[in-house]
């Protein structure tokens, strides 16, 4: 084998040069060496496991992180950066069977998720899914409302709002899968940290269309996904959240009476009035933020599985 007497940090800079050179299958082939060489050195799977991700072999990339969260329990945090890692952790809290993703788009996330049933809605794939299709993992090419509107009995331990990023879709999005929900589900909400004013805009197109107009590149849209945050805040006492302080803007929500509940804006309309000034201006106070580790360790405390009266 290639560099077999080279150090664990020769062969993880070795993986690193590939990948800057956009050689993955290089800067995999560096990375799996550590693992063979190092196994409790964790950033080498999670290196590998990008790689894997790129190279669109999320079978595999799933294979890494399920080996961390198997051997090394204590390290998940590390595989939280991204967002299928991010939802294999915390699934685990709940020990999720049954998983709902509202927006799939091309499945980057949903086919690396590690639940038994799987159900997957969007008005448009932008994979072939239906060789994938299965008693266990379930598509349906229609908009949410549509789905709602079908009716069904089903109920799921873990549910990923992606769908439309508007506050009345998103914030609908979480009240209809509330019938969907038991008291263990988690939700997590995708795009509830505005990048940027442009990816705060209810519209993608001006939102595109401005950021170009003011020279900036990119193509991040948010819209006002965060009002949802807020509407929760507001109107939903025995709900709590939290919402990861790093990386996408995502917020996670569980069945939990807030104690402290206090309305803010006591008013609908003033919600949807507001704009990405009063995000910045509100975000530390009303969005929970905390790392991944904090957002584990409120999650445990609060659902895990012997802690809740059914
Ligand atoms: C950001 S992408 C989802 C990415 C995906 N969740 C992931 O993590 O890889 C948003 C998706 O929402 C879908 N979408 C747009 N309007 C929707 C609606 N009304 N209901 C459900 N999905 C919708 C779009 O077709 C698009 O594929």
């Amino acid at each position: 084998m290639p560099h077999s007497n080279a150090s664990l940090e020769e062969l993880m800079n070795l993986g690193i040069t590939a990948r800057r050179h956009n050689e993955r299958e290089k800067a995999l082939e560096h990375f799996q060496q550590v693992i063979l060489k190092y196994p409790e050195h964790i950033p080498a799977y999670v290196q590998a496991r990008t790689e894997l991700q790129k190279l669109g072999r999320f079978d595999e990339a799933s294979q890494y992180q399920a080996q961390v969260l198997d051997k090394y329990p204590q390290e998940v945090h590390a595989l939280m950066r991204d967002r299928p890692g991010r939802i294999n952790v915390l699934s685990k809290i709940n020990q999720s069977k049954s998983y709902l993703e509202i927006g799939v788009s091309k499945g980057v996330t949903f086919n690396q998720i590690m639940i038994e049933k799987k159900v997957a809605v969007d008005p448009k794939f932008q994979f072939n899914y239906v060789a994938q299709q299965s008693e266990c993992t379930k598509f349906y090419e229609i908009t949410s409302d549509e789905f709602f509107r079908a009716g069904t009995a089903e109920v799921f331990d873990f549910i990923y709002l992606d769908g439309l990023h508007t506050f009345e879709q998103t914030f609908r999005d979480f009240c209809a899968t509330l019938g969907m929900a038991h008291k263990k589900t988690i939700w997590l909400i995708d795009d509830t940290v505005p990048s940027d004013i442009f990816a705060g805009d209810r519209s993608q197109q001006r939102c595109n269309r401005l950021r170009r107009a003011a020279g900036g590149k990119g193509g991040a849209w948010m819209g006002d996904v965060f009002k949802t945050v807020y509407a929760i805040h507001d109107f939903f006492p025995q709900f709590n959240y939290a919402t990861f302080n790093n990386g996408h803007g995502q917020t996670v929500v569980w069945r939990e009476t807030r104690k402290d509940f206090k309305p803010h804006w006591n008013c609908l309309s003033a919600i949807t009035n507001l704009t990405y000034l009063d995000f910045l201006d509100t975000k530390e106070a009303m969005m929970n933020l905390a790392t991944p580790k904090e957002i584990m360790a409120r999650l445990k405390d609060s659902l895990e599985v012997e802690n809740i009266e059914e």
